[in-house]
């Protein structure tokens, strides 16, 4: 393997050799600080004056920002230096010296920013949030693999809706019509009743015309799905889940994290269990404070943040009016105008960030739902047949991932916590 920022602390003492841009510089008559990256780190290179060859120095000077080249140095230890280390350059030989780089150290706008953000994934801070996003899918991995999950993929085209139909995805399908999936959950619980405990983690899609810091028309979802689980069981796998997710970023992104000057204190308190409310409780809650909404409707950001605020740790809402929930969850036996589901609300406003449920196990109430949802195209068949051989009782949800890293990271908007964001009015880069 070749030699990288990252590894710097094992040659200490030794010369090396590796690739890197330069991001920044500081130079006198006599030294150079060379601010140097290679995507796995960042460490300063000084290039002292009257210590290196006259070739070595003008090569130095020569470099621009974002310019790319191989640089030879010395490993040191520095104490004061984020990485713990600094390199004593010995050769400095440029690949390309850039010209112009449209990202300068002053402050750009967001639209700006947003036009080039094929470039400004290089900055530190969207380095630190891109380094946690793939912590956070590490860890996800390694909790279900640690609990028996098998991994099964979803398809990405569909014949069907789940999530309702107003924010389909419309393409052809050679002479059929198809529609970009908002959701793998129906094939999950197909593959629950084959493998037990199963989850996707892919690509969705949702057509919605909301443009807040919170909605991505294309998002990343984790959907784990799991035969003779109830509601109660389901919500204990969710804030295991959540719990293990935020310790692995503490323990594992502790420069990213400093970067991003998060708060840590407020992420070490992630642990389970997590508060539970009713729906019923937070309406009342929420009338109390001021609020105007009715039982019956469905909450909004401002809902969420006000009943977020009150809890340290994300907070489950439990028990839904059937009416505002999708058509596969299951009614509450002792009161059946509500649903056995949660949804997730993370703290600091972050909003919804896991939906999920003990879904209809019943055929001849998932016959009446199909009838009440119109839902009586071939189309959903197949789905049909899960209750039909062999139904059981079963439970799952999907955690959103770009709104699990903003709030991880402490990232205003969900527009960076995806590498490519696709929005309202934004399909480039
Ligand atoms: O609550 P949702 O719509 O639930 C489902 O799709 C279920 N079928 C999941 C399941 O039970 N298997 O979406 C789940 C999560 C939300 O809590 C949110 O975190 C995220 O997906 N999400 C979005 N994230 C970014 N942009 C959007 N437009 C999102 N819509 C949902
Ligand atoms: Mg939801």
């Amino acid at each position: 393997m070749n030699i990288t920022i990252s590894k710097l602390g094992q040659y200490v003492g030794q010369e090396v050799t590796f690739g890197a841009w330069l991001f920044q510089k500081r130079s006198s008559g006599k030294i150079q600080f060379l601010q140097l990256r290679d995507g796995t780190g960042f460490v300063q290179g000084v290039v002292v004056k009257s210590e290196v060859s006259e070739e070595t120095w003008n090569n130095g000077k020569e470099l621009t920002q974002e310019s790319s080249l191989y640089v030879t140095g010395i490993v040191r230890e520095e104490e004061r230096a984020p990485s713990g280390y600094e390199l004593t350059v010995t050769g400095v030989e440029p690949i390309q010296i850039t010209e112009e780089y449209p990202i300068t150290p002053k402050e750009h706008g967001t639209e700006f920013l947003m036009d080039h953000r094929h470039l400004w994934l290089r900055s530190k801070r969207q380095h630190a949030i891109m380094k946690v996003r793939h912590e956070v899918i590490r860890a996800m991995h390694e909790f279900f693999h640690e609990n028996e999950f098998v991994k099964v993929d979803a398809p990405i085209l569909t014949s069907s809706a789940a999530e309702g139909t107003t924010d389909l995805f419309h393409t052809k399908y050679f002479d059929n019509d198809a529609y970009l999936s908002q959701t793998g959950q129906l094939y999950m619980e197909a593959a629950a009743m084959a493998l037990g405990k199963v989850y996707s983690f892919g690509p969705t899609f949702r057509a919605e015309k909301s443009k807040t810091r919170r909605h991505l028309i294309e998002f990343w979802m984790i959907e784990p799905e799991m035969a003779f689980m109830d509601h109660e069981q389901n919500l204990e796998v969710q804030e295991q889940f959540v719990a293990h997710v935020v310790q692995s970023v503490i323990k594992n992104c502790p420069l990213e994290l400093k970067t991003l000057g998060r708060d840590i204190s407020k992420l070490e308190n992630i642990t389970a269990p997590f508060p539970r409310i009713t729906y019923d409780e937070a309406i009342a809650f929420l009338q109390e404070n001021g609020h105007e909404i009715e039982w019956g409707e469905d909450f909004g950001a401002p809902h969420e943040t006000a009943i977020a605020e009150h809890y340290d740790k994300p907070v489950f809402i439990t028990h839904y009016p059937a009416e505002i929930k999708a058509f596969y969850m299951k009614p509450d036996p002792n009161r059946p105008e509500v649903v056995l589901c949660a949804d997730l609300i993370a703290p600091e406003g972050y909003g919804e960030i896991i939906g999920g449920s003990q879904r209809i196990d019943d055929p001849e109430l998932m016959v009446e739902r199909y009838k009440e949802h119109d839902l009586t195209d071939e189309s959903y068949q197949w789905y049909m047949d899960l209750r039909k051989y062999g139904t059981v009782p079963h439970s799952g949800f999907g955690l959103g991932l770009e709104r699990t890293v903003a709030w991880i990271t402490g990232t205003e908007h969900v527009r960076e916590s995806i590498p490519f964001p696709r929005l309202l009015n934004r399909l480039y880069p």
